[in-house]
């Protein structure tokens, strides 16, 4: 019998033969046939640090002799209690409370609830509406495929969904000349919203600087300046979807930071647990808090997931920073060896347009006759032959993208850049 499980994001009648992973190290796999691939994308974008790496497991297992886990309402435990003090130490000041859940999903589907109930609680109960960005990805629940109408993925689910409004994401990349005009639209189109109907809307969802799943697709840090202004003047909650971004993936340790914007609400995830197991916050302002605090129990609010605050999870958090804090300079010096490797071997290169980067993070279109985007037709053939290379690489549609671990050496990454034209060539 074949394999009984259905895989994520999987077509499983057309998808190529899964293959069985037998150990990780460092930025390596090691396939079951013995093959050894190297890890472009830090797996589902979240193992920081490499795999297996040792101050992670060894946290792991100091945790698990002493609390596996407990109930997290009335109950607390320091794993939890300090992490939640230091990524708090690395946020602009205004971001003051957490409430933690299980993965970018559900921390998305918190913001979204407290962002909603929040007005309730300040007596505004018509604010129900949202804003979110075309091409914007927030994850698989209901809610979150809500705010996230702006990628491709929800459609057969529609009538689930409740209404958000759409603005045009600026996504710009090396050389584009029209980056001002695409960021003055997309504010021309938030405002426009705002005037027709600015009582009704709750907040608007923004993966700062960089969306993922839409296409790697990135903004300059002034566009978020611009928005988080408008955001403040029209009573807008703004709510960074940092799931992908956080934890040094701009070369910062949040686009938040590199920005310099306060959100009123923050979600991290992938990264937070050093990509180990799953983990999630939301963090939000004291004002939002303090909306929820009451002597009226229905102002509480009432979410929670059973692996909340998971001590495991927490425990390799903490070795995930002790990691980042102690050497930065494995995810703010990436950048420099990108632009290096894309001008050696990639940046002429005819099939190649629209580079970007923004910290650890490189993207890049493929020139394709057919359509791009997604489902472009492109996309499984890159993908085998990536593999065929010794890459696992999972080009967006005709998106290559790079989101190597943090532990990947200069040398390495110019293999992978190497690699990636050597494939160009073959098409
Ligand atoms: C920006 C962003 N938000 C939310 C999510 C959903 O996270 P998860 O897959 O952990 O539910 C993702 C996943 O890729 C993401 O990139």
């Amino acid at each position: 019998m074949d394999s009984p499980i259905w895989q994520p994001f999987t077509q499983m009648k057309t998808a190529p033969p899964r293959l069985k992973v037998k150990r990780g190290r460092g930025i390596f796999l090691e396939l079951e046939d013995g093959r050894q691939v190297m890890d472009c994308i830090s797996s589902w974008w979240v193992t920081l640090h490499g795999h297996s790496h040792p101050q992670l497991a060894e946290a792991l297992y100091q945790q698990a002799q002493t609390l596996e886990h407990v109930i997290f309402a009335g109950f607390t435990h320091d794993p939890a209690e300090q992490l939640a003090r230091r990524v708090l130490n690395h946020l602009p000041a205004g971001l003051r409370r957490v409430f933690f859940s299980d993965n970018g999903s559900t921390a998305v589907e918190v913001a979204l609830k407290m962002a909603y109930q929040y007005w309730q609680n300040q007596g505004e109960p018509q604010r129900t509406r949202f804003l979110a960005f075309e091409g914007g990805y927030h994850g698989d629940t209901v809610g979150a495929m809500a705010v996230g109408r702006g990628s491709c993925w929800w459609q057969s689910y529609d009538p689930l969904l409740f209404q958000t409004d759409l603005v045009p994401f600026p996504a710009t990349f090396e050389a584009d000349q029209a980056v001002e005009s695409k960021e003055t639209q997309a504010l021309a189109a938030v405002e426009q919203f705002l005037q027709q109907q600015g009582h009704c809307y709750a907040g608007i969802f923004i993966e700062p600087l960089v969306q993922g799943a839409g296409g790697m697709r990135m903004c300059r840090p002034t566009f978020l300046q611009a928005l988080a202004d408008l955001a403040r003047r029209s009573h807008l909650l703004l709510i960074y979807d940092e799931v992908m971004t956080g934890f040094g993936r701009t070369g910062e340790l949040f686009a938040c930071l590199k920005s310099s914007t306060c959100p009123d609400l923050i979600c991290l995830s992938k990264g937070l647990s050093g990509g180990c197991l799953p983990l999630a916050m939301t963090i939000a302002t004291e004002a939002i808090y303090q909306a929820f605090y009451s002597d009226d129990a229905t102002q509480a609010f009432y979410h929670g997931h059973s692996y909340t605050g998971n001590p495991l999870a927490c425990a390799t958090g903490l070795a995930s920073l002790n990691l980042l804090e102690a050497d930065p300079m494995v995810y703010q010096g990436m950048e420099s060896w990108h632009r290096q490797w894309m001008d050696k071997w990639l940046r002429d290169h005819p099939l190649i347009e629209h580079w970007r980067v923004c910290g650890t993070i490189s993207a890049m279109d493929v020139k394709t006759p057919g359509e791009g985007g997604y489902f472009s037709a492109i996309a499984p053939t890159l993908k085998a032959r990536f593999l065929e290379a010794g890459l696992l690489l999972r080009p967006l549609g005709n998106t290559i993208y790079l989101l190597p671990p943090y532990c990947i050496t200069p040398s390495q990454l110019g293999l992978i850049y190497q690699g990636i034209r050597d494939v160009l060539d073959t098409l």
